[in-house]
């Protein structure tokens, strides 16, 4: 049997991914951890003899699954690439873990705000999800297989579960209100969908507690979301709140309908109450650390 090397041993699904190559970003510091980093290209995850061979290999602490099909359109018209990365993929590396018998090694895995899509303002842990598309299903799929494999096997199968996430893995809506603000022009933003902003170095840092948490948590669902004094934001506020920080031209920004620009059924509030035990993240705070690290 091979013996562990650190107490702080990380394999990373996904790695090449806006979330993943935050985690990826980690590896090589000085920071006690180990970062083994699987992009798809080295590791897809719907292939169980390539799960099976780096897990038993590295005998992780702990793995957190960044990779996914993210592109809603894509899923919609791609429904069994969709469920088989999301939630077949996911279920493939818990099974690993079982198989394995490694009942120490910590499960993180990363799912969304998009389980839900009700009429609720926001969504607190236990409820019921209720998606809108093929995205929606198949992640909470995700999170139900990777539930039902660590029944009876482990207690150290989490969900973490963000809103919108944002970070220097790749561009998202946040760069692109920058680069057109920038520019000087037009910019039409979205105002009749909700859901908090989410930092990918926010979800990193809520991973690694999970991670470093000696003991088993008795709980199994987290969220990065709106704190009680905080409500959901669509994403003309958010852009109103990017140019407030970088000091541009709000007046370029227009409000429109998420009916004008999506064709595939989108849900209208999806804000994920932030978890009780989890520290508070101001989306506010966070935005205007990410903006000031990158553009000015
Ligand atoms: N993006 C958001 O706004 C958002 C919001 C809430 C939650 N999340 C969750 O956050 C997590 C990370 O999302 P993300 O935005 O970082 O996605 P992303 O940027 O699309 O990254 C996902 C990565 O997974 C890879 N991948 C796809 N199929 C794979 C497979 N079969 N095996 C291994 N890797 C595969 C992708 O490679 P290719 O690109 O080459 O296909 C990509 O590099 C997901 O669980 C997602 O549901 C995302």
């Amino acid at each position: 049997m091979t013996t562990r090397k650190t107490n702080n041993k990380i394999v990373v699904f996904g790695s090449n991914g806006l979330l993943g190559k935050e985690f990826a970003s980690l590896s090589g510091k000085p920071n006690g951890l180990e970062i083994i980093a699987y992009s798809k290209e080295s590791a897809d995850i719907t292939d169980k003899t390539v799960v099976t061979k780096i897990i038993s290999e590295n005998r992780p602490n702990a793995v957190v699954n960044c990779a996914v099909v993210v592109n809603v359109d894509f899923c919609e018209k791609n429904p069994l690439t969709a469920w088989n990365v999301n939630t077949i993929g996911a279920g493939i590396i818990a099974e690993v873990i079982k198989e394995s018998n490694l009942t120490d090694t910590k499960l993180i895995q990363i799912s969304t705000s998009d389980i839900f899509g009700g009429s609720k303002k926001k969504y607190v842990e236990n409820d019921l999800p209720t998606p809108v598309n093929v995205y929606g299903w198949s992640k909470c799929g995700g999170e139900q297989i990777v539930q039902q494999i660590g029944k009876n096997f482990s207690e150290n199968f989490y969900i973490l579960r963000a809103g919108w996430l944002y970070g220097d893995g790749r561009d998202t809506f946040i760069d692109m209100v920058v680069k057109t603000l920038k520019q000087n022009q037009l910019l039409e933003a979205i105002n009749d969908q909700f859901n908090i902003p989410v930092w990918t170095k926010d979800i990193v840092n809520v991973a690694l507690k999970l991670i470093s948490e000696k003991k088993p948590n008795t709980t199994k669902i987290y969220q990065i979301g709106a704190s009680k004094k905080e409500q959901g934001v669509t994403k003309y506020d958010i852009a109103k709140e990017v140019a407030k920080i970088l000091k541009l031209d709000t007046s370029l920004i227009k409000k429109c309908s998420f009916k004008k620009t999506h064709s595939v059924k989108r849900p209208t509030c999806t804000v994920l109450a932030h978890s009780d035990n989890l520290e508070t993240i101001s989306w506010k705070k966070s935005l205007e650390n990410y903006l000031l690290s990158r553009y000015k």
